[in-house]
């Protein structure tokens, strides 16, 4: 029996895999190398000593899914391919809602075909909007995104809890990732985003590795204890460890979780700033710039219910994100490229 990993050579992708390979879970990927490479799952298998299997393709191409399901045994698909970039969804959101939502119908579709009904998905923060209490429980409602990566998100959640409602025999376990960050101990595999970083941490390690002059923070004027945003960052091998977690809360039928995935702690962008130079050495220069269009002002969550359910909690702390987001970036200044 096997797990398919769909993006799994991505950021958060690989380092699912390297911990499903130690915990002796057979593997097979499904990537289109749209945001990622090969490299990375290469990677994955030196630091394993194991092999996994690969296989370059789109979730929206029925016939390879269709293939994969008949030479492999899957028992459980982890499912994070999809596009990721804020900025971009706004400008081709039809691009968005048909990879993330057409290729998910696809794959959900395939899998009823054979029989296989357990599905762990990549969601995130992002569903909660702004939301209306904090720390953020799962309870606490969805809101209002402001992007369509974001409303895909949500409308994937949605559409997998009524596929489970109408199907018992689906297990379906939602992830709803805080903000990952970091990178294995190794410095072997790490976060390799295409052009100028979105996200703030590999903003701020392209900054410290020379490739970026100075970072620039996106409003001090929210209500925070600094004026900058506070976010709950974690690390991305512990968000990863949720996901054997999640596959082993599977084995119990548990029909439909949501979980957090998250620390339990707020940190700001003077915090992050603060706490890589400190850890690293390194001098972050940085300016103050306007708000950025649907960011809000804090975001942390109440990890309790994956504590609880599944008995996972993060183990690394800021020093540690920071430290592992340096290794990466300062042994791999252009990423997996040569
Ligand atoms: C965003 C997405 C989230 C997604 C996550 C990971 C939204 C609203 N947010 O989260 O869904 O899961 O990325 O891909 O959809 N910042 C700067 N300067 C920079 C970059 C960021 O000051 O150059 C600040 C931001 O204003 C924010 C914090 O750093 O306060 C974190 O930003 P970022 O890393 O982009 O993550 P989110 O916006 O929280």
């Amino acid at each position: 029996m096997a797990i398919l990993v769909t993006g799994g050579a991505g950021f958060i992708g690989s380092h699912t895999c390297v911990e499903l390979l130690n915990e002796g879970y057979e593997v097979v990927v499904l990537d289109n190398l749209s945001n990622s490479c090969e490299e990375s799952l290469v990677r994955v298998q030196e630091l394993t000593g194991k092999t996994l299997k690969f296989v370059k393709g789109d979730i929206l191409d029925r016939d390879i899914l269709n293939q994969i399901f008949e030479t492999e045994e899957i028992e459980s698909v982890i499912h994070f391919a999809g596009l990721k970039a804020v900025g971009e969804s706004v400008s081709i959101p039809w691009e968005y809602y048909n990879n993330n939502i057409t290729g998910t119908l696809v794959l959900v579709d395939v899998m009823k075909q054979h029989g296989c009904k357990n599905i762990i998905f990549s969601s995130s923060a992002t569903v909660y909007g702004d939301p209306a209490q904090i720390p953020i429980t799962e309870e606490c409602p969805k809101g209002q995104c402001t992007n369509p990566y974001g409303w895909t998100k949500s409308m994937l959640e949605q559409m997998l809890m009524d596929i489970q409602k109408a199907d018992n025999e689906w297990n379906v376990i939602l992830l709803r990732y805080f903000n990952p960050i970091g990178a294995h101990k190794s410095g072997r595999i790490g976060e390799n985003p295409n052009g100028i970083p979105n996200n703030l941490m590999p903003y701020v390690t392209q900054v410290a590795v020379g490739k970026l002059e100075c970072l620039g923070i996106f409003g001090n004027d929210y209500d925070t204890p600094d004026g900058t945003g506070v976010r709950d960052y974690i690390h991305v091998v512990d968000l990863a460890r949720g996901h054997v977690a999640a596959l082993k809360k599977i084995d119990e039928n548990p029909e439909l979780c949501i979980y957090n995935l998250g620390t339990g702690h707020g940190y700001s962008v003077l915090d992050i700033v603060k706490n890589f130079e400190a850890a690293n050495g390194i001098k972050i220069p940085y300016v103050i710039k306007n708000r950025r269009p649907g960011d809000i002002a804090t975001c942390y969550c109440d990890p309790q219910k994956a504590k609880e359910e599944m008995g996972w909690v993060a183990q690394y702390d800021i020093k540690d994100m920071c430290e592992d987001a340096w290794r990466w970036q300062s042994n791999n200044p252009n990423g997996y490229e040569k």
